[in-house]
């Protein structure tokens, strides 16, 4: 991708636009070559201006009728884990920072795993391409909590990313969210139940301050500079 591509990418209002790295330490040959051998093969391709529908169950080498979705998977260990524990189920990760997707493609190699399609760059290009009610779980895991008032646009959880999150879920689908952030357990519970078209689920402090037995640490957890994690699980409500 040229710097004119950023540019035009960019070229948009804050609240669509990508804030974070998308690169870090400089890439190993080893790791280059991960990348050139694997993208080609596992990496989403997106429509784009073809019209074409995006079908993702056709991504995969044998049919998938469940497809999981994890937006800022970085450094790959949590998405790694759930396509190891279902393999019947199609997962789709996307992460900007590179050496992120590099770090997913080692799992993936060493892993043997063969039901994660990547996409490295902004996950807001993939949540547009999928079709209506077409995706079970999405995974939102630690995303950066932009504490400060004035970037507060910048944070995932936010009422236009929710609305397309609501659309692409199937009736019944989960919605995961993860954060070791106050501000960002506080902000994610007030956007989330001013919705009518999510159901969180939890009776008791338990269901969110206990860590799920299907959903593993994730690196960010596991520094949790700011405090325990709080585990949300939102259904989508069914479309009337
Ligand atoms: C704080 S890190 C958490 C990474 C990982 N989920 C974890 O828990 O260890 C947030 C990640 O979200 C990614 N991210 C931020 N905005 C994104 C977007 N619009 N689409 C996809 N990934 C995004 C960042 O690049 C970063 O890797």
């Amino acid at each position: 991708m040229t710097d004119h591509d950023h540019k035009k990418r960019d070229d948009c209002p804050p609240e669509q636009r990508f804030f974070g790295r998308r690169k870090g330490k400089t890439l190993s040959p080893r790791q280059y070559s991960l990348v050139d051998r694997m993208m080609p093969e596992i990496g989403v391709v997106l429509p784009g201006g073809s019209g074409a529908p995006f079908v993702p169950s056709d991504m995969y080498s044998t049919p998938k009728t469940k497809i999981w979705l994890e937006i800022g998977f970085g450094k790959g260990e949590h998405i790694a884990w759930q396509a190891k524990a279902n393999p019947e189920i199609g997962l789709i990760g996307c992460e900007p920072y590179l050496n992120g997707v590099v770090g997913l493609l080692q799992h993936i190699d060493e892993g043997e795993i063969d039901n994660i399609r990547v996409y490295g760059d902004d996950a807001r290009h993939v949540i547009r391409a999928l079709p209506d009610a077409s995706v079970e779980r999405v995974f939102l895991l630690h995303p950066d909590p932009w504490p400060k008032k004035k970037h507060a646009k910048r944070r995932f959880v936010n009422p236009a990313n929710l609305d397309d999150i609501a659309r692409i879920l199937k009736d019944g689908g989960e919605f995961r969210v993860g954060t070791d952030h106050p501000l960002y357990r506080e902000w994610t519970s007030i956007q989330m139940t001013a919705r009518s078209d999510f159901l969180w689920l939890a009776e008791g402090p338990q269901d969110w301050l206990v860590r799920p037995d299907d959903w593993p640490e994730t690196r960010y957890e596991a520094k949790a500079l700011e405090g325990k994690a709080t585990y949300f699980r939102f259904a989508r409500v069914a479309r009337s």
